[in-house]
């Protein structure tokens, strides 16, 4: 499975350690950068990994900012994205299942590297359930529609 991996400055080291991490369980990730931790802008890394997920460059997206906030809505503005910034895992869990998130998005300045890695599992090997949660779902991207 392809993970398509974004970040801005204040999450290079972050990266770099959950990159290693799901590389380590066979994942295989494309790095849209950035590994500079000079100031830059989020919503630059936020639309690349939501136009490689909905493209199908990559099976899913992960996204790290200082909050994971910006560069969430930045993969939200991509029609057909579905991002959320997750500080726990049991909301990561829950936004594939209910609302088959495709990225995952959380704050380098919120959460330590282990939170993240429990995050991070949980979310990638939770499954979609589809049922009544398809319907809400296509709902959702309807609105993308109007
Ligand atoms: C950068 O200082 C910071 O604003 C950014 O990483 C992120 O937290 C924005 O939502």
């Amino acid at each position: 499975m392809k993970i398509a991996m974004g970040n801005d400055h204040s999450a290079v080291e972050m990266k770099k350690e959950i990159k290693a991490y799901i590389e380590g369980k066979g994942y295989q990730v494309i790095d849209f950068g950035t590994d500079r931790t000079e100031s830059c802008d989020y919503p630059i890394y936020g639309e690349k990994v939501g136009r490689a997920v909905v493209s199908g460059e990559a099976d899913l997206g992960i996204l790290i900012c200082g909050t994971g906030v910006g560069i969430s809505l930045a993969a939200n503005k991509v029609k057909g994205v579905r991002a959320c910034v997750c500080s726990e895992p049991f909301s990561a869990k829950l936004s594939r299942q209910h609302n088959n998130t495709n990225i995952l998005a959380f704050g380098a300045r919120v959460v330590g590297v282990e939170l993240a890695k429990m995050i991070v599992d949980e979310w990638l090997k939770a499954e979609f359930e589809g049922g009544r949660h398809q319907r809400r779902v296509d709902m959702l991207m309807a609105i993308e529609e109007r």
